[in-house]
């Protein structure tokens, strides 16, 4: 049972992890009087010097131990480690008495999960596990539209992602080297990695899910280097409402973005009309980011503030105020992150069954 008393004060927090998704992440804490930044930590110096510009009187230490050991008062902890490293280093910090606001995807298998969850129990702290796409204002829109009616009954809905191999902003190798870590062990930088986000805004937007089918490809663009694609993934929701989902890679296709090059989209299809999500990470389609057709008419959405990064900024200040309130969903709290975990694993394992419909809640 947690016991979560309210702050009263602005938390105390600790950078744990200042690689790429830093610059994204950060935006949530600038300016919010929520929090102060006491600690930077990462092994590499050059990267503490570069953030250390942000938070000139925040400590900086090569080590989540040495900052546990150095005296410094932490609350949280925003763990942007790389994936490999998220199950023992959660486990760790909530060890040290930190909440922690942690990066998906939450683990790669339930045993870890467990782990994590036992340890938030165990210390009685919170663990949360970000979802930035469900503060996306396209996509919350989308949700609003979707529940208001506005399009009719829901009769189904299709999401597609396609990463492309030109433009985006500059991934350092380093970045790459553990997601080819991931890849070996059958934890695809499409399906698993990015595609975290898509599970997650399907469970967000239509609720739990009782079937997966899936059919994940292999596509090796190089030595070592193996991407999940192209796969579909299709799926039934205790309410009825069926998804699908593809995603593919186009190497050569050049894709406007300032940040990863994701072109992406989701489309409900409703009784009486669509409602359709044109873009997100990347800016493939330059249309408004919402249009809902119904009855005849077509609506657009101009004025959504559809920069991905404001949805890092948003979900970065809905957590930090939640520690001073305790209100409201998590937006993932640790145990409906397990759910989209298991969504993830009921899609491999029906793709290595050659497509057999999987209930999630089964999965081991
Ligand atoms: N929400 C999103 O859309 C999104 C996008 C990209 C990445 N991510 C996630 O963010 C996380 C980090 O990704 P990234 O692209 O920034 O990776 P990265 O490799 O660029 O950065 C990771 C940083 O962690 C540091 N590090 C390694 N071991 C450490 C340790 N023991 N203690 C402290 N720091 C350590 C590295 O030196 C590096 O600076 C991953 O979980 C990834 O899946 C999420």
């Amino acid at each position: 049972m947690v016991s979560f008393v309210p702050y009263d004060r602005p938390v105390r927090a600790a950078f744990i992890g200042l690689g790429r998704i830093y610059d994204l992440n950060v935006r949530g804490y600038r300016d919010n009087p929520d929090v102060e930044v006491v600690a930077l930590v990462d092994p590499s110096r050059e990267r503490r010097e570069q953030r250390q510009a942000d938070w000139p009187t925040a400590r900086t230490f090569a080590s989540a131990a040495e900052l546990a050991s150095s005296g410094i008062e932490v609350d949280v902890a925003e763990v942007l480690l790389p994936i490999p490293l998220h199950a023992d280093g959660v486990v760790e910090m909530l060890g040290f008495g930190w909440h922690v606001n942690m990066q998906k995807p939450m683990c790669n298998d339930l045993l870890d999960a467990d782990r994590m969850l036992d340890a938030a129990k165990a210390s009685d702290r919170i663990l949360r596990v970000m979802e930035n796409y469900l503060f996306y204002e396209p996509l919350r829109k989308l949700k609003q539209t979707v529940e208001s009616g506005d399009i009719g009954e829901v009769c189904g809905y299709h999401m597609k992602m396609v990463g492309t191999g030109r433009g985006g902003w500059d991934v350092p190798w380093s970045s790459f080297e553990w997601q080819m870590e991931q890849m070996k062990r059958g934890r695809g930088i499409e399906v698993f990695d990015d595609g975290w986000h898509k599970l997650s805004t399907a469970l967000w937007l239509f609720g739990p899910v009782r079937e997966v089918r899936a059919w994940i490809g292999n596509l090796a663009v190089g030595p070592g280097v193996d991407l999940d694609t192209p796969s579909t993934i299709i799926w039934e929701h205790d309410n009825g409402v069926r998804g699908v989902w593809d995603i593919t890679i186009a190497m050569d296709m050049y894709l406007r973005s300032d940040y990863y090059t994701n072109d992406e989209r989701w489309e409900v299809t409703g009784s009486k009309g669509f409602a359709r999500v044109n873009r997100c990470t990347g800016r493939g389609i330059q249309q408004p980011s919402l249009e809902v057709y119904a009855d005849g008419e077509m609506r657009a959405y101009h004025a959504l503030d559809d920069d991905w990064a404001s949805s890092f900024r948003d979900s970065g200040r809905h957590w930090l105020r939640w520690l001073h309130t305790g209100d409201g969903p998590l937006l993932w709290s640790g145990e409906e992150a397990v759910d989209v975990l298991r969504f993830a694993l009921a899609a491999y394992a029906s793709s290595a069954a050659g497509g057999v419909g999987l209930n999630p809640r089964h999965v081991t």
